[in-house]
C-alpha cells in the first residue's frame, strides 16, 4: 500500500480542492454565459419519441378541450394563405391548416426534432396533403423567407423557445403585409401541461410580444386550459372589425 507524508497528504487535498473549485467555476460560467444569451428561460424537453408523443398529441382525450377543428374555423384562414405552424409536433394542427386552405394555400410544419419532421412527412404523404410541408428549424430560428407568411401560429410551444423575444423580432420579416401571429399556451391554473412553473401566463406573453414589437389585435376564450392571442406587427395599419 502507499505510504504518503502528511506533508503529501496535505498537498492531495490541496490539488483536489483546487480541480473541484475549477471544474464547478467552469460549470457555473458556462450556465452563467448560457444565462445572459438566454434572457427569457426555455422549458427544454426531449420530443425525439415522435411515436410515444403522437399517443399524448393526437389523443381523443385532448381533442376534448383541444377543440382542433374550432380553432382552425376561429383563426378564419383564406384559401391561398400560407401558415407557418412552429413547433408542430406531429401536425396535429399542420394538416387541419392545409385541409383547410385547399390545394392553393401552404401549411408548413416546422419542429426542431428531426423525427417529428419525419412523422410529419409521412402523414402528408399518407393523407395525400401536398400543401402541407415539414421542414426542420433552429431553436432561435425558425428560418421563414421573407414576406412568406400570412399566419405564423403557437400552440404549447411558446415555453420552449429560448430567447422568446428575439425570436419573435425575427418573425417579423416573414409575414406578409396583413400578417399575424397566434399564440395558444397553457394558463398556470390548467390541470393538463406542462409543470406549472415552465408556463408562460397570459400577461407574460402579451408583453413579450409588446417588448418583440408587436400589437394584440384580438383574443378568444373558448378553450378552457389555455388562452389564444393575435398579435401583428405594432406598425401595422389598424383594421376596422380586426378580429376580436
Ligand atoms: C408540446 S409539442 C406541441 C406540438 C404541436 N404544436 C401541437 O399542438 O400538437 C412542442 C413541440 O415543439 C417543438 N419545439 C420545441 N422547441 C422548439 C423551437 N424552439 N422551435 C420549434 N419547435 C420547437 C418540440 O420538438 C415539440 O415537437
Amino acid at each position: 500500500m502507499l505510504q504518503r507524508t502528511t506533508g503529501e497528504r496535505i498537498a492531495l487535498r490541496a490539488s483536489r480542492a483546487i480541480l473541484t473549485t475549477c471544474v464547478l467555476a467552469s460549470v457555473l460560467c458556462r450556465f452563467g454565459a448560457a444565462a445572459a444569451q438566454v434572457a427569457e428561460p426555455a422549458m427544454v424537453h426531449d420530443f425525439h419519441d415522435a411515436k410515444h408523443w403522437a399517443t399524448v398529441f393526437e389523443s381523443p382525450e385532448r381533442a376534448k378541450w383541444q377543440k382542433p377543428d374550432e380553432v382552425v374555423s376561429a383563426l378564419e384562414l383564406k384559401p391561398g394563405q400560407t401558415v407557418a405552424d412552429i413547433g408542430a409536433g406531429t401536425g396535429y394542427f399542420t394538416r387541419r391548416f392545409a385541409a383547410a386552405m385547399g390545394p392553393d394555400g401552404e401549411a408548413i410544419g416546422l419542429d426542431i426534432e428531426p423525427a417529428m419532421v419525419e412523422y410529419m412527412k409521412q402523414d402528408a404523404a399518407r393523407r395525400h396533403l401536398k400543401n402541407y410541408i415539414a421542414r426542420l428549424s433552429k431553436p432561435d430560428a425558425a428560418g421563414l423567407a421573407p414576406h412568406s407568411v400570412d399566419l405564423i401560429f403557437f400552440c404549447d410551444v411558446y415555453h420552449h423557445v429560448p430567447g422568446r423575444i428575439a425570436y419573435l423580432k425575427q418573425l417579423t420579416a416573414a409575414l406578409r403585409p396583413g400578417g399575424r401571429i397566434v399564440i395558444i399556451d397553457f394558463h398556470r391554473s390548467a390541470p393538463v401541461g406542462p409543470p406549472a412553473a415552465m408556463r408562460i401566463p397570459r400577461q407574460q406573453a402579451i408583453a413579450e410580444f409588446g417588448q418583440a414589437g408587436y400589437r394584440m389585435v384580438g383574443s378568444k376564450d373558448f378553450l378552457p386550459y389555455q388562452y389564444f392571442l393575435e398579435f401583428v406587427p405594432a406598425g401595422a395599419p389598424v383594421e376596422s372589425g380586426s378580429h376580436s
